[in-house]
């Protein structure tokens, strides 16, 4: 969910609205948004995207300096106006928004109805409100006092803000797990899960920690610990712009960040791959050096496409530093009861630096005494924050909800680690270093020119496929994660089923699905298993699959097999997964737009999932 609130001297309803569809990335069930009224609280909440409550809410009188608004990502309960957020208490006073899942809400709601409640929605949300409320008025306290009381009661993640009729000036927010930034103006405050809502009025933030609560008045911002100690802020610039989060003429934002690509993985090297001076400097991987040394293995945690680039860097690593790599799905490593000794190296890689189960499962291993390196987009993020040390990918907002330039760059940069710990460990030649690194170097390149040359090509490729129903993806060694990535892409915004899968693999199940109407969609660009791939082809071909290519510039064979096939330049096998998965977004993306998708927001997903 996407959170955002305004206390100030300018219009609050238009700042929230438009900072919510700034988060609408972060979920689209439904929207809604509380402001002060001075005499009463009004609500305007509906199912649906942002716009549809702009629609609604546009013939209400919204003057108001205060307010918090919600773009809902449903949990609890299903996406509904009533279990929209902004929940109202039961005596009408407070308005509260919330994300994250409250585990212990059952526990709770069964007390407060034992206490005669009663409640309005399906929401975990809701029977926090009451209970802040109820011990509000039980214990006579103020605002203040009952969150921290009640706060000390829940267990589960959340960011929760709230208005209160008694305080016409006032939002309170706290946070434990879920995140929370607060925007610095003069004489105003913006609140959000992110900084996007604020980056037009300020640069200037403070993010806010675990177990912090917030009280937030245009000239005043109070933080502290639910033991109700101040705690100072700390004030941070942000360097972003505005531009960087805006569509910039393209139609969608996911194609603009496919097009970035090039700028991206450019920035992601930049200052790191030196090749006059032959080296890679990544100050994160310096910090933990001994670590790495004394490292029995590397255990790769993350979620999603996060995962797939994972997956990448297993290959990478083990053929470059020869040490056991480890990926794991983060969901599964933080509840399977995991080995972790204090001789562990955890790769945590999370575009958003949010993800529930990323947060979780690194919390537990640095616990356990593992050494955290975190590779992550969003600055300042709660796992940047959590990791003994890192490297940012520097891909700049991503805001469509599939990721595209996000996991080029951590590709990119998960390149420049292996060739960091290779060195680190001795266990790669100058010769093979420097050819790595030189073709590293022109990568930016390769991408810029598939994207020059092959767009019209694969458009075509789009609409002669966009019918199908089924597709399968099929890769081998370095690119086997480029086919599941292929995979994720398309099912993600086009709804066809779509799987990944080893493309020798494939003998051992898919291979029942294949008919004339299966597009089959290989990565065989030029690798040491290259005839393999090509087998695999003839397999498809001699049962009449059609065989869709990702080959590399030359390779006759290939392209002659293929019904269709997609070129892209010669590089080193290694670093091949970069440049084969650009025609495989841009395939997803234009086979989604023949299909009418919202490709920039699929339906039931979210960009930062910040719940289990
Ligand atoms: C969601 C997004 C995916 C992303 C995954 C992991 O499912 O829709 O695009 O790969 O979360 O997110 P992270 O921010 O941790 O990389």
């Amino acid at each position: 969910c996407g959170i955002v609130g305004y206390t100030g001297y300018r219009q609050a309803y238009p700042i929230v609205l438009e900072g919510l569809k700034k988060l609408e990335y972060r979920g689209y069930d439904s929207a809604g948004i509380a402001l002060h009224k001075g005499d009463s609280l009004a609500v305007y909440k509906k199912e649906g995207k942002v716009s549809v409550l702009e629609n609604f809410a546009s013939i209400y009188d919204k003057t108001s300096n205060i307010g918090i608004g919600h773009t809902r990502w449903a949990t609890h309960g299903e996406p509904s106006d009533r279990n929209s957020h902004p929940h109202v208490s039961a005596s009408g006073n407070l308005a509260m928004i919330h994300n994250g899942i409250i585990e212990n809400y059952g526990q709770l709601k069964s007390e407060l109805l034992d206490k005669g409640y009663t409640f309005l929605s399906d929401t975990d949300s809701e029977v926090l409100l009451n209970f802040i409320e109820y011990i509000k008025t039980n214990n006579e306290c103020t605002l203040e006092e009952a969150m921290r009381i009640a706060l000390k009661r829940v267990s589960g993640a959340y960011v929760i803000l709230l208005i209160d009729q008694d305080y016409p000036d006032t939002i309170f927010a706290a946070r434990k797990g879920s995140p929370l930034v607060i925007g610095i103006g003069k004489g105003e405050h913006f609140l959000g899960s992110d900084a996007s809502p604020m980056l037009e009025f300020t640069k200037e933030v403070v993010y806010i920690n675990d177990y912090e609560l917030a009280i937030v008045r245009p000239d005043e911002l109070i933080l502290k610990n639910l033991g109700n100690e101040r705690i100072t802020p700390y004030v941070q610039k942000l360097d972003i712009e505005l531009a960087a989060i805006e569509k910039g003429g393209f139609d969608h934002f996911m194609l603009k960040e496919i097009f970035e690509q090039p700028k991206t993985i450019f920035d992601s090297l930049r200052g790191r791959l030196d090749l006059d001076k032959s080296s890679v400097t990544l100050s994160g991987i310096e910090a933990i050096e001994d670590k790495i040394k004394q490292a029995r293995r590397i255990i790769i945690v993350a979620c999603g496409t996060s995962w797939h680039a994972g997956l990448m860097a297993e290959y990478v690593i083990e053929e470059l530093c020869r040490i056991n790599v480890e990926v794991e799905y983060a969901s599964e490593f933080r509840y399977r009861n995991p080995i972790i000794t204090k001789e562990d190296v955890i790769i945590a890689i999370s575009q958003s630096g949010e993800t529930a189960d990323t947060l979780v499962a690194l919390e537990n291993a640095k616990e356990q005494g593992a050494t955290i390196f975190g590779l992550v987009n969003v600055v300042g993020s709660s796992i940047a924050r959590i990791s003994h040390a890192g490297a940012y990918t520097h891909a700049g907002p991503e805001i469509g909800v599939a990721s595209t330039k996000a996991y080029t760059a951590q590709l990119a940069v998960l390149q420049l680690i292996a060739l960091k710990i290779a060195k680190i460990k001795g266990t790669i030649s100058d010769e093979r270093f420097n050819t790595l690194l030189l073709d590293l170097a022109e990568v930016p390149e390769k991408v810029d020119f598939i994207l020059n040359n092959q767009v019209e090509n694969i458009q075509r490729i789009a609409s002669k496929y966009s019918g199908a129903q089924d597709a399968l993806f099929l890769g081998r060694g370095f690119n086997f994660p480029t086919a599941l990535e292929g995979a994720l892409k398309l099912k993600e915004i086009s709804y066809i089923h779509a799987e990944g899968y080893p493309a020798a693999e494939m003998k051992h199940g898919p291979i029942a699905l294949v008919d004339e109407n299966l597009p089959v969609i290989f990565v065989a660009t030029k690798d040491s298993y290259h005839d393999k791939i090509i087998s695999n082809m003839q397999e498809i071909k001699a049962r009449k699959g059609k065989v869709i290519a990702i080959v590399s510039e030359g390779d006759e064979i290939a392209s002659s097999l293929a019904d269709d096939f997609i070129v892209v330049p010669n590089c080193n096998e290694v670093i091949a997964p970069l440049l084969a998965v650009i025609p495989l977004q841009l395939l997803s993306y234009y086979i989604g737009i023949e299909r009418g998708v919202d490709v920039d927001k699929p339906r039931n997903l979210a960009k930062s999932v910040t719940v289990e």
